[in-house]
């Protein structure tokens, strides 16, 4: 239980969930994660900026108790998702006078997952404001960060940015500002790859909306509070810009060693190219760590053997998670290596219809790479190569 003081009458409430490995079933948490929850004084009115996920409702309950507020009027609910809308229905109990102020889509979506009834909100508009005496909160709607409900909410005197998954990170840790720049940024890149890329052109534009605003501190509710916004805010407009990275991501499986070598054989290529390179062996892979190389990657390629007449099942499913993310990647291709014939390239390519890039002829060998698959290999990396310079990399 830490109930712990952001700014005066401003305390953090949430839960640190030090041993979550897995978010959305999907999304590893190497380092744990926090639900942040803000509470908010006023001289006449008391808010509370989101709760947390239901599994640690009994710390956030306790560290609720703590900050002993006398009432709270105000349930102001930025995003839908459960890991901070899941115990509003708990505070409802404890303070059966309180509101829920949200958005129209946040409302419609609380109603479908908490049961909510209708006379529990307060209905809000993009730029309102609510003066809680001495503390104004103006709401500023920026959707797709992460759901299309997101809002973020401005504390005008404190100049305090609760921004809830936007600018977020994972990781569980006691302190509640940031205490390692660097190490936030690559926390929250491993984020914003996990489920804000395909949202970049959105993100775009609440960033410049943002841009009126004069924030002194970013309260996400994921990881630590920024002291110094513009550290988070820069890192966010190079990952949204088009600007890409002389770097080539290759996820590959290997069944029996060829396509191994196949893939050792293109990453010494690259090496020498001066393109960086990252070989992700998929059976050890950890999906943040894909998404995150998306990012700035210039290039993608799949290689993967012929299993069951068709690509490995776990480069498919990465195709299937790179589609879904929409890299801003300028390259893609398939390497593939098979015994006795099948359709996986056709199927990968087939998976990537989300991305812009230009598609190189894959290339496919049979069995073991011999002298002349070498050199084939040799022109597809020089290929790629080019067309990653030629794509204005850096
Ligand atoms: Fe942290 Fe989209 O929820």
């Amino acid at each position: 239980m830490a109930v712990r003081k952001l700014v005066e009458h401003v305390f953090a409430v949430g839960a640190i969930d030090w041993d979550r490995k897995l978010f959305d079933e999907l999304i590893p948490l190497p380092d744990g994660t926090s639900y942040n929850s803000y509470l908010i004084i006023g001289k006449e009115k008391t808010a509370l900026i989101d709760t947390v996920e239901p599994e640690k409702k009994e710390e956030f309950l306790n560290n609720l108790k703590a900050a002993n507020p006398q009432k709270i009027d105000y349930i102001i609910s930025s995003h839908a998702e459960q890991d901070h809308s899941g115990c509003i229905p708990d505070v409802l109990k404890l303070y059966p006078n309180a509101k829920v102020v949200t958005n129209a889509k946040c409302k419609s979506f609380l109603k479908e997952f908490l049961l909510l009834k209708d006379d529990v909100f307060i209905e809000i508009n993009d730029g309102d404001t609510l003066d809680l005496g001495g503390k104004t909160l103006k709401f500023i709607f920026t959707p797709w960060v992460h759901w299309p409900e997101t809002m973020s909410t401005y504390l005008v005197e404190d100049k305090i940015l609760f921004s809830c998954d936007f600018f977020g990170s994972h990781r569980a840790a006691s302190h509640l500002f940031v205490e390692n720049s660097h190490r936030v940024i690559v926390d929250a890149k491993r984020y914003y790859a996990e489920i804000m890329m395909p949202f970049r052109v959105q993100i775009r534009k609440n960033i410049e909306k943002l841009g009126e605003y004069d924030i002194k501190y970013i309260a996400p509710s994921h990881g630590p509070v920024y002291p110094d916004p513009k550290i988070i805010i820069d890192a966010y407009k190079g990952w949204i810009s088009d600007e890409v990275n002389k770097k080539v991501l290759i996820p590959y499986v290997s069944m029996h060693g060829s396509t191994k070598k196949i893939v050792e054989y293109l990453t010494d290529k690259f090496i020498e190219n001066n393109v960086e390179v990252i070989p992700i062996n998929l059976t050890v892979a950890d999906v943040g760590q894909i998404a995150m190389e998306l990012v700035d990657s210039a290039g993608v390629i799949f290689a993967t053997p012929y299993v069951l007449a068709g690509a490995h099942p776990a480069v498919v499913s990465t195709a299937y998670l790179t589609n879904a993310l929409r890299p801003k990647v300028k390259v893609a291709s398939i390497v593939a290596s098979y015994g006795w014939g099948g359709m996986g390239t056709k199927q990968i390519q087939g998976m990537l219809s989300n991305l812009k890039a230009e598609f190189v002829e894959p290339l496919l060998i049979k069995g073991f790479p011999k002298e002349e698959d070498f050199k084939k290999l040799d022109e597809f990396s020089k290929t790629i190569t080019n067309k990653i310079i030629q794509g204005g990399a850096v």
